[in-house]
């Protein structure tokens, strides 16, 4: 008997491009996985309209939704529970994990970052403000890494990194595009890494 597909869900909060290319690289590379629910904290955006065109469950949960911040991460767990995930992938998710989501998932949610950690990660790390420090900085190299998720903002093991060049004259939005390139390719492959370490 084959092997059932491991279950996987994404937490997105934007455009989603990170989902669309780990959607792709689990249907063609034949990764033994399937996604079985999109979570977001919009309701309407890029990631969601997505997965409802792919036939992907939605769940639109926010904190703002509950009593308070334990009502809310136990009602997260439960839904990733009852659906049977395994694997979550944060892709472009603009909010903090519970904690009792990451104590759960330990060692099976990945995020990307789009920098190269422990450099430029953090609180208020994310999206241009990332890429417009890294200018500041005056790195001649950038990147993105995907990491696995504790208890703390970026800083949990990392999986994989990809490097790109920072080149003159460069703004942030110049190279988050170059980055958000190379993290197309990026976390596909750390995917693949986790779900073949898994496995074997
Ligand atoms: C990506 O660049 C991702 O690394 C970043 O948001 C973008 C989402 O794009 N995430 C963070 O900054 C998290 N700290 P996408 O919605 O097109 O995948």
């Amino acid at each position: 008997m084959s092997n059932p597909k491991r279950r996987l869900a994404v937490f997105c909060s934007g455009t989603g491009s990170n989902f669309v290319a780990l959607h792709r690289a689990v249907a063609e590379r034949g990764l033994g996985a399937e996604f079985v629910l999109c979570v977001s904290n919009r309701s309407q955006c890029g990631a969601m309209e997505f997965a409802r065109g792919e036939g992907i469950e939605t769940l639109h949960i926010s904190e703002k939704q509950f009593d308070g911040p334990e009502a809310f991460a136990l009602s997260m767990l439960q839904a990733l529970r009852s659906r049977g995930v395994e694997t979550v992938l944060l892709a472009g998710y603009m909010r903090k994990i519970p904690e009792e989501v990451t104590r759960a998932y330990r060692g099976n949610i990945l995020n990307i970052h789009p920098a190269l950690l422990p450099k430029f990660g953090g609180e208020g790390m994310y999206g241009i403000h990332v890429h417009t420090a890294v200018l500041k900085a005056g790195e001649r190299e950038s990147g993105a890494t995907v990491h696995f998720v504790d208890e703390e903002y970026d800083r949990g093991e990392i999986l994989l990194q990809g490097r790109v060049p920072v080149m003159a004259g460069d703004t942030p939005e110049v190279l988050a595009a170059r980055v958000l390139e190379c993290e197309h390719r990026l976390y596909p492959d750390a995917l693949e890494k986790l779900l073949r370490e898994s496995n074997g």
